[in-house]
């Protein structure tokens, strides 16, 4: 098994999952600042508030693991992990609070000066997210975020503003985190629409206005810096048929044309797929392409193609009728009985994953990088300090063995940055307890804890694997 020579090991996070801070020097809220916890272990959901009620309620965001105030520290806790690459996002309303101003918020710019020198310090490449699930709260409300058109106008010059700023100092962008979230009713992380029930012509419309707004972003970005490689990411959930029974075979194919293909074609090949017009009419949905976005689609290609991966899952042609739902998939599937779950049902495979790196690669032809993959569980810290975190261990070992083979199979696979590489704030959840890190902090579900930072055994070990470049695990 051979990882290419470069190849750019690393690890992820999300600004509003990590930095806290949240209203600190000028930031405005985004709509992660109005998400309160909720708890796999009682069953609550998380609750989005149009009014913050810190009152009455916790939001996890606003203080996060603090690294507003502890990047020195965890940047050189990655660097002693030997990371090549740190994929990280910018808080849009650090830099834009309310999302339509023209002029940005100095302080927000200068804090990523901050983190960006601190990474050259070791030799870190930064991988930059433009909008992870950081869309100015504004903008949902006042506009319908990006169901109104002038909302792409405020993305693109939040992502020049970006792209002027740091030239010199970060080469790899992506657009959108799991863009493909926007073709879900709850799409609201991507799209901002959470005033009131929207069409399924309303979401897909505002699902558009994003791709105009990637490729516009992507169009610019070259122009101010050509040596850019700006991509596209997804959140990938592999989808098997439940059984060989053709009807299960093709409700598989088209659920995972829409749901896992549609966006990245979009992004990638610069066109949307012939199967969405299909779709389209059959589901009454209507959505305005003029000539000229189809040209700015065309343009505005992506250079690299990113996803996450954690589950696959399976689909049969009576879905609707099943009880047997794989968990946590907000793709809806059923569950497969050749996989073992994690503590929050998500199904574990690491053979899809090689599976998946083949598929995308025979696709697009483009670099391929894996930039979300990891174990949400429980850890016990022990009375020593010790965190002794094996199935983390394992989970990753046979998730690297089969992008090794991947690699051997022939694809194009440039860089691996597991998610959460320092413990944080759940997504779904808000939960402390969901825990991913290399980096335990000191932080528990209801904001209690010191914040200390404690390498894990999976710390150890991921620094041995990045020294030998995928050899030793
Ligand atoms: C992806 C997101 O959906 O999965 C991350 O890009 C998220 O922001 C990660 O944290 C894991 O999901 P969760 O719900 O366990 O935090």
């Amino acid at each position: 098994m051979s990882f290419p020579k470069g190849f750019l090991w690393g690890g992820a996070t999300a600004a509003n999952q990590c930095e806290g801070a949240w209203d600190v020097d000028g930031k405005g809220d985004s709509i992660s600042d109005h998400n309160r916890a909720g708890s796999r272990t009682s069953g609550t959901h998380r609750a989005f508030d149009l009014e913050i009620d810190t009152d009455n309620y916790y939001y996890p965001s606003h203080t996060a693991i603090d690294f507003y105030h502890h990047y020195k520290e965890d940047i050189a806790l990655f660097a002693e992990m030997g990371y090549k690459t740190y994929r990280m996002s910018i808080n849009w309303t650090r830099i834009f609070p309310k999302g339509d101003e023209t002029t940005p918020n100095e302080a927000g710019l200068k804090f990523y000066d901050d983190v960006f020198d601190e990474c050259a310090k070791y030799g870190i490449e930064p991988l930059v997210t433009i909008s992870h699930f950081e869309l100015p709260f504004h903008l949902g409300k006042e506009y319908d975020g990006f169901l109104d058109k002038r909302v792409i106008g405020f993305y693109e010059n939040y992502a020049v503003t970006l792209f002027e700023r740091y030239k010199d100092k970060v080469k790899y962008w992506l657009t959108f985190n799991e863009i493909n979230f926007g073709t879900l009713p709850h799409g609201l992380r991507i799209n901002g629409l959470f005033n009131r029930e929207y069409t399924e012509s309303e979401q897909y419309q505002a699902l558009h206005n994003v791709f105009l707004a990637s490729a516009r972003a992507v169009i610019a970005g070259h122009k101010i810096n050509p040596e850019f490689k700006i991509g596209c990411m997804l959140a990938y959930i592999t989808m098997y048929p439940k059984t060989c029974k053709p009807e299960d075979v093709l409700k598989t194919q088209q659920m995972n044309d829409r749901l896992n293909f549609f966006c990245g074609d979009v992004q990638a090949k610069g066109k949307y797929p012939y199967y969405m017009k299909r779709y389209f009419e059959q589901n009454d949905v209507h959505v305005e392409i003029t000539p000229e976005d189809k040209a700015l689609l065309q343009e505005g290609t992506v250079d690299y193609y990113t996803f996450s991966y954690y589950m696959t899952t399976c689909i049969a042609a009576d879905l609707d009728q099943r009880d047997d739902k794989s968990g946590g998939n907000l793709f809806g599937g059923v569950s497969n009985e050749y996989l073992e779950t994690s503590d929050w049902g998500w199904q574990i495979d690491p053979v899809g994953l090689r599976f998946t790196l083949n598929q995308l690669y025979s696709r697009y032809e483009l670099p391929l990088m894996v930039v979300e993959n990891g174990l949400g569980a429980f850890d016990e810290f022990t009375a020593d300090g010790t965190i002794d975190d094996d199935y983390r261990i394992d989970y990753f070992k046979q998730h690297i063995v089969e992008m090794g083979k991947a690699i051997d199979d022939g694809v194009d696979l440039i860089g691996y940055t597991p998610w959460g590489c320092i413990d944080l704030i759940s997504a779904g959840t808000g939960e402390m307890s969901k825990r991913y890190g290399f980096i335990y902090v000191d932080r528990d579900d209801e904001g209690n804890g010191s914040l200390k930072r404690y390498p894990k055994k999976s710390f150890y070990w991921y620094k041995k694997v990045i020294e030998s470049n995928g050899e030793e695990l």
